[in-house]
């Protein structure tokens, strides 16, 4: 499958093509704010950086084609200290297939920055979300799409128009290979989810619950074939895990026993501190952001948790007023952020400076322009 539009480049003449305005020099430390067009940036890091798989995550949340001028006004501007009356921030004007072109170079690049365990999470909202879906799915892979992750952004609104309210926007989340780096997040439990999953009680008081020790699927070789205490696995499943590792789990009377013999694992619930995150997450972005389109910190935090390790190269190629930039910093990854907005820089030199765990001043990073 293929978006086809007017003006659609070949792959190579946008990975080969000459850098137009490279980064010329040395990139000095893990830190790198740059501003410039984010192509040739990330062409230049690419071509004359070496940083041809070193990126671990990728984060973005470019301009959603809106039509719209978006600017800083009096408020924010003094909540951020900047001197001056309403100004632009940046234009969000491309329409159309212009649009999805801007979009598919920039990943096209991009993807060969990411390392092989690397992840990309696309922010994008319900009007433009699903072509830039299918330009992801040309670029890194049906295979490698992990998640459409609908965000709730804000309260319910009262739209005029006939159609009902929209309070989420998404993320596609794509990794480069199937082998990624992934920290499963969790949520934690309420007593109302604890009562609900855990509804037996042992006889010390203890609220359990039990999952099977079988799971579909039959294996030919191997362990989990295998009978334990002279018991097969039923037909079409095998053990979750070797008959040794079921004795030891008896040992320790964490397996329940059914009256027909069926053994089941035991799962306390207050061994259990979290339940997996799913795809529909809450976290509304600022009434009062301090540049227009500012994004959750703990939104971006929660991703780069997820899908980087400490030390990892997190990349925000429209970084806007530095929000993954500063989510990265406070959670000990290096970070590459770019953008061509002169307000968007000066609001991320800003928000740098007074950054929760106090480990960046303007020496903490390297600056460049472009
Ligand atoms: C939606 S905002 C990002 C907001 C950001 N996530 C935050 O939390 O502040 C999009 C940003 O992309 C930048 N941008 C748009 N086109 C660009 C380009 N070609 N190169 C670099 N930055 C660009 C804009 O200046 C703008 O700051």
């Amino acid at each position: 499958m293929e978006l086809v539009y007017p003006g659609k480049k070949p792959r190579e003449e946008i990975l080969n093509g000459t850098v137009s305005c490279p980064l010329e020099g040395q990139l000095n430390g893990k830190n790198i704010l740059i501003k410039g067009d984010n192509l040739t940036v990330l062409q230049s890091l690419l071509k004359n950086h070496q940083c041809a798989g070193t990126v671990d995550l990728i984060y973005i949340d470019p301009p959603f084609a809106t039509n719209t001028v978006f600017t800083i006004g009096e408020e924010r501007v003094r909540t951020v200290s900047m001197s001056g009356t309403d100004a632009v921030a940046y234009r969000d004007n491309l329409k159309c297939f212009e649009f999805i072109e801007f979009i598919r170079e920039r990943l096209i690049v991009a993807r060969e920055l990411l390392s092989d365990t690397g992840s990309i999470y696309v922010q994008s909202d319900y009007k433009i979300g699903h072509y830039i879906k299918i330009i992801m799915d040309e670029v890194f892979g049906i295979d490698n799409f992990r998640n459409d992750i609908t965000r709730i952004k804000c309260n319910p609104k009262n739209f005029d128009r006939k159609a009902y309210g929209n309070i989420k926007d998404m993320l596609l989340f794509y990794s480069k290979t199937k082998e990624i780096i992934w920290n499963d997040p969790t949520t934690a439990l309420s007593e109302n989810d604890k009562k609900r999953l855990f509804k037996k009680t042992d006889k010390n008081g203890r609220a359990y619950t039990t999952v099977p020790l079988h799971a579909p699927g039959e294996t030919k070789n191997g362990l989990t074939s295998t009978a334990f205490k002279g018991m097969k696995p039923p037909k079409g499943r095998h053990w979750r895990c070797d008959p040794q590792e079921l004795e030891a789990l008896d040992g320790a009377g964490l397996i329940e026993w059914s009256p027909h013999g069926n053994p089941r694992k035991i799962i306390y619930a207050d061994e259990r501190d979290g339940k997996k995150l799913q795809d529909i997450w809450e976290f509304k972005d600022s009434p009062y952001p301090v540049y227009p389109t500012e994004k959750n910190l703990k939104l971006i935090k929660t991703i780069i948790a997820a899908s980087s390790h400490e030390g990892s190269v997190v990349l925000d190629f429209f970084c806007g007023s530095g929000t993954t930039l500063v989510a990265a910093q406070e959670l000990h990854r290096n970070w590459i952020g770019i953008d061509k907005s002169e307000k968007a820089i000066k609001v991320t030199r800003e928000k740098l400076k007074n950054i929760s765990n106090g480990l960046l001043s303007d020496a903490g990073y390297s600056y460049r322009e472009v």
